[in-house]
């Protein structure tokens, strides 16, 4: 059977069939995957009721994977998988609605990861879907006074403030003084391209970015909650509802996500990621 991609929904995704993803790729079906991901941003795959072990070897086809500073959410058995469960599972606490917030993952460090590939275990009937955001098309349709603006410029990102956010709602533990000390400010281009596709996208996100270098104080806060409000417009979203063993992943440099809430009182909702080491950005060309 060949490999199947189908474009859903918005411009930037893409259902893959085809594929068992329980099994050893060769080689030239890797590859049009990966070609795949690079065209499409978001690739989803239905039906792939995979074993944590199958989960990681799929995922080494893409990079190198990394873990997580907190590592009370990494399995016990795999450690390069990030448990995000409502239940805790493999010895992972219990973290409801790990991204619940528009963000993309691990911004705050000072090389973010290329992307991310999350397996859908146990899915509630109800809420609990994963918005994703296209960074390309709201880098494109920014009106071009905001894009000279932005262009070649850098921002902050920092885990610190929306840790303790979390923590304050009791939706975190509290942080140990290593991990405050690890998490400090980073540099990331405001506007980046995308050594694998040659694109340019917005690289801020509400959940870490918390200034633009350069600005004032006001200018830098308005400036980011105008590219917050922009990105997150309906018309570059896609809302993905799971179904059990789906397997959605995403280029980290140029999409946001974003979880939807769910009733945890009723529902368990379980899901794992792999994340595949980045390298180091580069910002695009001004215009
Ligand atoms: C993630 C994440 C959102 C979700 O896996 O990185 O943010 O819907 N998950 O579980
Ligand atoms: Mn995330």
């Amino acid at each position: 059977m060949s490999l199947s991609v189908t474009r859903i929904g918005k411009s930037f995704v893409a259902e893959v069939g085809g594929v068992d993803l329980s099994q050893p790729l060769d080689s030239e079906t890797a590859e049009q995957i990966r070609q795949a991901w690079w065209d499409n941003s978001i690739l989803v795959f239905r039906d792939q009721d995979i074993t944590d072990e199958q989960h990681v070897a799929f995922s080494h086809n893409f990079g190198e994977l990394q873990g997580h500073s907190v590592t009370a959410w990494l399995s016990r058995d795999h450690p390069e998988i990030l448990v995000l469960s409502s239940k805790g599972r493999s010895g992972a606490m219990p973290l409801k609605n790990g991204g619940a917030y528009w963000h993309s993952d691990i911004t705050y460090e000072a090389v973010p990861p290329m992307g991310s590939i999350l397996h859908g275990i146990t899915i509630p009937p109800e809420g609990g879907d994963t918005l994703y955001a296209d960074m390309y098309a709201a880098y494109d349709a920014l009106d071009d006074e905001t894009k000279a603006l932005i262009d070649g410029r850098m921002a902050i990102h920092n885990y610190q403030l929306r840790y303790i956010k979390m923590t304050e709602g009791g939706a975190r533990p509290a942080p140990t003084a290593e991990q405050l000390a690890e998490w400090q400010d980073v540099r990331h281009p405001v506007v980046l391209k995308n050594p694998d596709s040659g694109r340019k996208a917005l690289f801020v996100n509400e959940g870490f970015t918390v200034s633009i270098e350069g600005l004032g104080k006001e200018e830098s806060d308005a400036l980011l909650e105008k590219l917050f409000a922009h990105s997150e417009k309906p018309e570059f979203v896609y809302a993905h509802k799971w179904r059990p063993h789906d397997i959605v992943m995403w280029d980290n440099r140029c999409t946001m996500h974003s979880a939807t809430d769910f009733d945890d009182n009723k529902y368990e909702r379980t899901m794992q990621r792999t994340t595949i080491k980045g390298t180091a950005l580069q910002q695009a060309a001004a215009a």
